[in-house]
């Protein structure tokens, strides 16, 4: 019987080895992207940990400052000498005391432990002194405390010299 259809450039042999290599040439270059992806990682950002406060006129001698307690999770105390940071994280499980004005210390609202305005705790389970961050001048003259830099008293941390920024400091009246 005599074949009527036209002639055609490619058999369907050939389209079938032409699509299983152009399968192939894109599984090739998607491995190849893949692995060229894992050479060069995403980096993610972490936040900054340095948190600039301003100038250190801001906060008046005696001030117990909860304003970054929420967004940074530390209190800044104002004594006549200088500042220091304390964590807001109760060294008993993690809860976040409050300061009382009135009773002149950080109450725990979870199991009561107290703690007195330098951070050493006193009553209630707490097993040791809230947690300094590290405190500084930048060269703006600003405040500035680094929450990546943990300072425990019971280490003998508390005696460094980012521990306390002593104010006015030599060179900033
Ligand atoms: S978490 Fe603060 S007293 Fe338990």
């Amino acid at each position: 019987m005599k074949d009527d259809r036209p002639p055609t450039l490619w058999t369907r042999r050939d389209v079938q080895t032409r699509s299983a290599w152009a399968l192939l040439g894109a599984s090739l270059v998607a491995m190849v992207g893949a692995f060229v992806r894992l050479l060069f990682p995403r980096v993610r950002a972490e936040p900054p940990t340095k948190v600039v406060l301003g100038s250190p006129e801001a906060f008046a001698v005696g001030e117990v400052s909860e304003r970054y307690k929420r967004t940074h999770r530390f209190v800044l105390v104002r004594e006549a000498a200088g500042f220091y940071a304390l964590r807001s994280v109760c060294t008993h499980l993690g809860c976040v005391p409050a300061w009382s004005a009135g009773q002149e210390k950080f109450k725990c609202p979870c199991h009561g432990s107290g703690f007195h305005r330098d951070g050493v705790n006193f009553e209630g389970p707490a097993p040791r002194p809230l947690e300094r961050l590290a405190i500084a001048l930048d060269a703006e003259k600003n405040l500035v405390v680094d929450t990546a830099v943990v300072l425990r008293r019971e280490r003998g941390e508390w005696s460094r010299a980012d521990a306390f920024l002593p104010y006015p400091s030599a060179g900033h009246p």
